[in-house]
């Protein structure tokens, strides 16, 4: 075989070295040149794309889409985040910390996969055939059809995948996989973005469908799956902490459908549980009448989840006021104690803040603005809301209540857990059938909200 030809490229210019040097001679920056293949010079006539597809312009209108081409994999939440199933062909990156449950979740979906028929190939670089086969027996996965083939060698991989055509290919994890024809050490930025790219070739030209694990790497030489995210079709996150035993599984990335899907998982001893209806567990340990406690409906994708905020407001002892948070943006809290400070004239510059959305979520959008001034209003006067009322909406800097998408799947949602009462903005124009009889209530500031929730 000829030799592999490497060449160096600056990550941050683009300049191309035959030599590894420590500092770009074309940008200056230090130690920004990597060792990537030699493009192959012979270019085939007719290349694929990334996607599979041979270039020739075709008519739009002549273009088939063929929905039911998906596979279902058994675990709706994992079907739900996928877009509505695997597409076959297609390559999809699953990140996470070390330990969270993926290699977990690939044996579960390799079990599922088999049974819809396909032919499974799991590539481990991290654990033995024994090892992998102690955790089948745990999650009862049987694996008639499903191959475990311990390689971190990349060019092996490719030569078995060609020569056993399996339907689904699994490497866990892409930092273990070594192409060595690059002198790069296992699992730098090079080797892992070589392995991915080979990976691709491998989903599009063969048709296989890969799903590749990245552990999430605090920097450093270990690359992380950020930078491979451009590459793949599909990134999802599988995310949590590992004192609780709920994961989310969370697409940032899909070119087959929506993105910030989530599917919930509970972590148990024989392995990844689906959970049907999140929000009962969000809620599950709320004390009544507590005060600085307010739900919020928040929609994860398309999917409502009713989550509890909690705040905590005492007095400032030693000069600054202190502002803490989890799982809600510092800014966002900074703003609305702003705006309860100025325009309902509640003193909070002496005090001091902590906000907290419970369960490990962390939620991100404006419709959760409501919900968090009144558990800070009620923490502040020291007054419990009712157990059985929900907020809604976005407050603005003059102190209007701003509309939220999707209103209707809101309420229907909170009506579902059997909450009595919802705050909603006032300009929302509800049209959902109250066939719930879940009291709605429209508030146009929030002196309004205050007044009418007090
Ligand atoms: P693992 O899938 O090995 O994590 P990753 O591949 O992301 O590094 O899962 C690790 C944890 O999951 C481990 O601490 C044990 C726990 N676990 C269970 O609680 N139940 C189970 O059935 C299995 C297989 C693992
Ligand atoms: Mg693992």
């Amino acid at each position: 075989m000829a030799k592999v030809k490497t060449r160096y490229v600056c990550q941050n210019c683009g300049y191309i070295s035959p030599r590894m040097l420590g500092r770009c001679p074309n940008c200056g920056a230090w130690n920004q040149l990597v060792e990537e293949l030699e493009p192959q010079k012979v270019i085939a006539p007719v290349t694929p794309n990334s996607a599979g597809e041979t270039k020739q312009p075709v008519k739009l209108s002549e273009i088939t889409f063929n929905e039911e081409k998906r596979v279902h994999t058994g675990l709706t939440e994992l079907d739900r985040v996928l877009g509505g199933g695997v597409v076959p062909g297609s390559l999809v990156l699953i990140g996470g910390d070390p330990g969270i449950g993926k290699s977990t979740l690939l044996l579960q979906v390799s079990g599922q996969l088999e049974q819809t028929g396909g032919q499974v190939l799991y590539v481990t670089g991290e654990e033995s055939a024994s090892q992998i086969k102690l955790r089948a027996n745990r999650l009862h996965v049987q694996g008639k059809e499903l191959f475990i083939y311990p390689e971190t060698d990349m060019n092996a991989v490719t030569q078995m995948v060609q020569q056993q055509k399996p339907d689904y290919l699994i490497i866990d994890s892409v930092q273990t996989m070594n192409i060595p024809d690059l002198s790069s050490a296992i699992g730098s930025v090079a080797q892992v973005r070589a392995v991915t790219s080979q990976l691709m070739t491998i989903a599009k030209q063969q048709g296989v469908t890969v799903f590749v694990v990245g552990h999430v790497t605090k920097g450093g030489a270990i690359a992380g799956p950020k930078i491979l995210e451009h590459m793949v079709d599909t990134v999802l996150y599988f995310e949590g902490d590992l004192h609780h035993n709920y994961r989310i599984l969370r697409s940032v990335k899909n070119r087959f459908g929506s993105t910030n899907e989530i599917g919930m998982f509970a972590m148990q001893d024989d392995g990844l549980k689906e959970v049907a209806n999140p929000s009962e567990i969000f809620l599950e340990e709320r004390l009544a009448h507590a005060t600085g406690s307010a739900v919020v409906v928040s929609m994860e994708g398309t999917r409502p989840i009713l989550v509890e905020i909690q705040s905590l407001i005492t007095p400032t002892l030693y000069g600054m006021a202190k502002r803490t948070t989890t799982g809600l943006d510092h800014n966002r809290v900074a703003v609305i104690m702003a705006v309860l400070e100025k325009r309902a004239n509640i003193l909070l510059q002496n005090q001091d803040a902590y906000l907290k959305a419970t369960g490990g979520v962390h939620l991100d959008e404006p419709a959760i603005d409501l919900a968090m001034a009144m558990a800070i209003v009620s923490s502040y006067r020291n007054l419990g809301l009712a157990a059985d009322e929900c907020f809604v909406g976005e407050i603005g800097l003059t102190g209007e209540i701003r509309r939220v998408n999707l209103i209707d799947q809101r309420i229907k949602e909170a009506a579902k857990l059997g909450f009595q009462r919802i705050y909603v903005p006032a300009n929302n124009e509800v049209t959902h059938k109250n066939q719930h009889q879940i009291e709605i209530i429209g508030v146009r500031t929030i002196n309004d909200a205050i007044k009418k929730v007090f």
